[in-house]
Formats: C-alpha cells, sequence, structure tokens
C-alpha cells in the first residue's frame, strides 16, 4: 500500500494529528501537502501531549522522514520555532524536506491578513491569522516568494520588490498601515538560508523514488473538505485545496499513484470561525460537547462551535475526496448522552435533500433532518475491539457507517495513541 491520503471529512479537527501518529510506525514519508501554521494537530503520546503547527504529525516516529511539499505555504519563523521545540524535547527532526517550490510566508501577508479580516466587519471569514490567505492569493497572482528564491539574494530582492509595489500602496492608502521596506523582508529571509539549506530540495522527485521503491508515503490533509476553497462552503473556507485531489497537486505525484483515501471524521461536528453549519447547537448540549471534547483550538484557543453529526457531509466526503475508509473519532464524547440525534438530511425551505446543496444560499437556510439513536452510558476508553463497545454504541457505529459512504476502519475512544478499535487494516 505505498501512497495514503488522509483528509479531514468535516470543518477541521477531527484528529488528523493522531490517525496519521497511529500510523506512523509502518510509514517511510508523511508528507504535509497543503495549508500552513493555520493547522493545529495535538497528538499525546503516553504522558507527552505535543501541539503541530506546520510540521507534519509523522515527525514524531523515528525513521519516518517527514516533507513539506510546494503546495504548502512556510513561515520560516514559526517554522524554527516548531524545530527548536521539539528538539528541546528530543524529538529527531534532522529528516526534514522542504520542497523549493513551497511559497513563503513574510510580515505582510500577516499583516494582510489581520487588516483585510478587521476591513470586512461582519462578514469576516473568522482565520487564524496566520497569513495563509494572503501568500496563496500572491501565488496565484505569481507575485509569490518561493523557497527557492531564498538562495538568490538578487532574485528575492526583485521578488520582494514586486510584491511590496502593490501591497504598500494597499497598506498605506486603503488600510492606513505603515510601508513594509524591502530590506526588513529581505534580510529576514535571509537570515535563514544557512539552516534552510540541508533541507529545501526537490521533494516531487524525491517521493517519485520512494514510491518506485516500494516506500510507504502518507500524504496528510491540513484543514478538511468542507474547508477546501473548491468544495466546501466558499468563501468561508481556508485558501487551499484540503481534498485528496490536493495532495497530487500540492505534492507532485500523479493521481494514478494513490491506493488508498483514509477520512477522519468525528462522532459529532465542529467548525471554528464564521459559516454555515447546519447541525449547529445553541444549547446545552453544544456546551457539553465543547467541555467533553475539549473542543478549543489547537491554533487559536477559540471555543470550536459544536453541533451533532452530518451524514450528508459525511456521504459529500467520501464522493469529493474517494474516501476509502473512514475512521470514527471521539466516539467516547457522546458517552452519557440518552438519545443521540443524527443528521440524515436536510429541510430547505420545505424541500428535503439527501445531499449536500450546490447553491450556498441553501446550504445556509438548511435544517437537519434528524433520527434519533439510542445511547450508552459505559466508559467505553478502554474497549480496543468492537465487541468491547457497548450494544447501543456499536448500532450508532453501524447506522452511522451505512449513511456515510464508505467503512468505518478504526474508531477512536479517546485521545491516547492506544485508544482506538481497529476493525479493518488501514494500511493493507
Ligand atoms: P486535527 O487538526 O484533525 O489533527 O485535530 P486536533 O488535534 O486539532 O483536534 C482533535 C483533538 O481530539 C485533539 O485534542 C486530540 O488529542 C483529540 N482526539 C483525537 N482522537 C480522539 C478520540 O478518539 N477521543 C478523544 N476523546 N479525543 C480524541
Ligand atoms: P486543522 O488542520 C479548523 C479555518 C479558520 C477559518 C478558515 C480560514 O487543525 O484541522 P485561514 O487562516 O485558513 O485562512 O482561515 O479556516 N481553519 C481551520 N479550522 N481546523 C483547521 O486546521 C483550520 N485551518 C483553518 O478557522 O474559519
Ligand atoms: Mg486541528
Amino acid at each position: 500500500m505505498p501512497a495514503v491520503v488522509l483528509i479531514g471529512a468535516q470543518w477541521g479537527d477531527e484528529g488528523k494529528g493522531k490517525a496519521t501518529d497511529l500510523l506512523s510506525s509502518r510509514l517511510d514519508y508523511v508528507v504535509k501537502f497543503n495549508g500552513g501554521n493555520n493547522a493545529g494537530h495535538t497528538v499525546v503520546v503516553g504522558d507527552e501531549k505535543y501541539a503541530l503547527h506546520l510540521l507534519p504529525s509523522g515527525i514524531l516516529t523515528a525513521g519516518v522522514t517527514p516533507v513539506i511539499a510546494n503546495g504548502v505555504v512556510v513561515d520560516i519563523e514559526v517554522l524554527f520555532e516548531e524545530i527548536e521545540g521539539l528538539e528541546s524535547r528530543g524529538v529527531d527532526t534532522s529528516q526534514l524536506k522542504i520542497s523549493a517550490n513551497a511559497h513563503v510566508i513574510t510580515q505582510y501577508h500577516r499583516t494582510l491578513d489581520k487588516v483585510t479580516e478587521r476591513f470586512l466587519g461582519k462578514r469576516q471569514i473568522g482565520t487564524t491569522g496566520r497569513g495563509i490567505g494572503p501568500s496563496y492569493a500572491d501565488k496565484i497572482n505569481r507575485v509569490g516568494i518561493r523557497m527557492q528564491d531564498l538562495f538568490d539574494e538578487n532574485i528575492l530582492r526583485q521578488k520582494v520588490e514586486g510584491a511590496l509595489d502593490q501591497k504598500n500602496h494597499l497598506l498605506v492608502k486603503v488600510y492606513n498601515r505603515r510601508a513594509i521596506g524591502v530590506d526588513e523582508i529581505v534580510d529576514d529571509l535571509l537570515g535563514y538560508v544557512e539552516r534552510l539549506r540541508p533541507m529545501v530540495t526537490d521533494t516531487s522527485l524525491l517521493l517519485h523514488r520512494a514510491l518506485e521503491a516500494g516506500q510507504t508515503v502518507l500524504f496528510e490533509g491540513g484543514q478538511a473538505t468542507m474547508l477546501d476553497v473548491d468544495h466546501g462552503t466558499y468563501p468561508f473556507v481556508t485558501s487551499s485545496n484540503a481534498t485528496s485531489g490536493g495532495a497530487v497537486t500540492g505534492s507532485g505525484i500523479a493521481p494514478n499513484r494513490i491506493d488508498r483515501v483514509i477520512g477522519i471524521v468525528k462522532a459529532y461536528t465542529t467548525r471554528v470561525g464564521s459559516g454555515p453549519f447546519p447541525t449547529e447547537l445553541f444549547d446545552e448540549w453544544g456546551e457539553f460537547l465543547a467541555e467533553k471534547g475539549h473542543e478549543f483550538g489547537t491554533t487559536t484557543g477559540r471555543r470550536r462551535r459544536t453541533g451533532w453529526y452530518d451524514a450528508p457531509i459525511a456521504r459529500y466526503t467520501a464522493r469529493v475526496n474517494g474516501v476509502t475508509d473512514f475512521v470514527l473519532t471521539k466516539l467516547d464524547v457522546l458517552t452519557g448522552i440518552d438519545r443521540i440525534p443524527v443528521a440524515v438530511a436536510y429541510d430547505v425551505d420545505g424541500v428535503i435533500m439527501e445531499e449536500v446543496p450546490v447553491s450556498q444560499s441553501d446550504f445556509h437556510h438548511a435544517k437537519p433532518v434528524y433520527e434519533e439513536f439510542p445511547g450508552w452510558t459505559e466508559d467505553i476508553s478502554g474497549a480496543r475491539s468492537f465487541e468491547d463497545l457497548p450494544a447501543n454504541a456499536q448500532s450508532y457505529v453501524r447506522e452511522l457507517e451505512a449513511m456515510s459512504g464508505a467503512r468505518f476502519s478504526a474508531i477512536g475512544v479517546g485521545p491516547g495513541r492506544e485508544e482506538i478499535v481497529q476493525l479493518h487494516d488501514l494500511l493493507d
């Protein structure tokens, strides 16, 4: 099973980091192919808790080569902070490889992210403020700075000048901010060159050779399907392709290489930031899920919005990503609920729709049509096989599986590495 893609099935924070970590001992490479340090993955290994933003979660496992591929936007300051944080805790990061084609997030991207959000007022996206959108905008506008530009000072200076030409007008005249000097950006970036030199390479070729040699490569998506710039709830999305197609364009491997697509789906739903969310709860159950599930962002600390499981979203995710296996996470959080509602369809202004509507206005109006399933009260965190789960938990899982468009191959029953029920081998 050489090339495996792992993606988020909802609006992020499904437990992708934990799932990647779980598989890592059997992997040769873990590749981050989209997004940047807007991601936040919490991985719990024994008594140790790690918060990762930019580095792929496979970095925690010795013997895995972590790769930041061309589809990622890299804030170099954050990169080295994260590397130093891990090294100080004994994690070896020396194998890290970064694509020469990955784009760089600079100070002007962070500034623009924050000021444009402020200008949007009530219409704001609720971004993480990390400069993600402005950096991808520069990439598409062909005024971005790439990793390889750092190794040619003349080129770097020309490119920063080109980018700032436009942006300083915008910053000063529209947003009433100070102009940013070319030298401060160039000097800052050049300060990292020698440390970056051994890491920056042709990662497309590296991954091609690894796959040719029969090695196992996992492509770890950041964000999630409903935050994908093409297939998510636009404009309330991130600025990259978080779906499985993004693993191809974001890494330079071919689509026919991919053998398996693993979707990570939570047993309920959460969302950070603005945008439609049909099953969102504003009552004590919303509070229950947030508290019991510790639904506070790894990146910004914001309380995540919470709601019940949404089966049309899982089906949509299965379809647009080609999900072969789902990992259902955080089932333990639902323990103690008498009857558990699940959205099976939407009522859109009186019309019943079983699929995610293509019209954003319809999705904004969508009211969930719920079915209820009996809950359980037993602690399930010690379950290691499906039979260990209470009968009602088993039937909840089977009902969700039947509605979600792909088989459930593992079930998370706690944050720890070992707190998992395996149903099918995810890599075989
Ligand atoms: P990611 O962004 O998809 O990697 O997910 P996050 O790390 O942002 O959020 C998932 C949170 O749930 C983390 O704090 C994990 O430690 C935790 N987690 C993952 N799987 C489970 C599970 O099965 N049960 C419980 N209770 N927590 C889990
Ligand atoms: P992981 O990988 C949840 C959300 C932000 C905002 C929108 C756009 O941990 O699942 P951006 O800064 O990307 O321009 O913000 O996307 N967002 C996430 N929400 N999990 C994430 O990553 C996210 N990354 C971005 O909250 O609504
Ligand atoms: Mg997260």
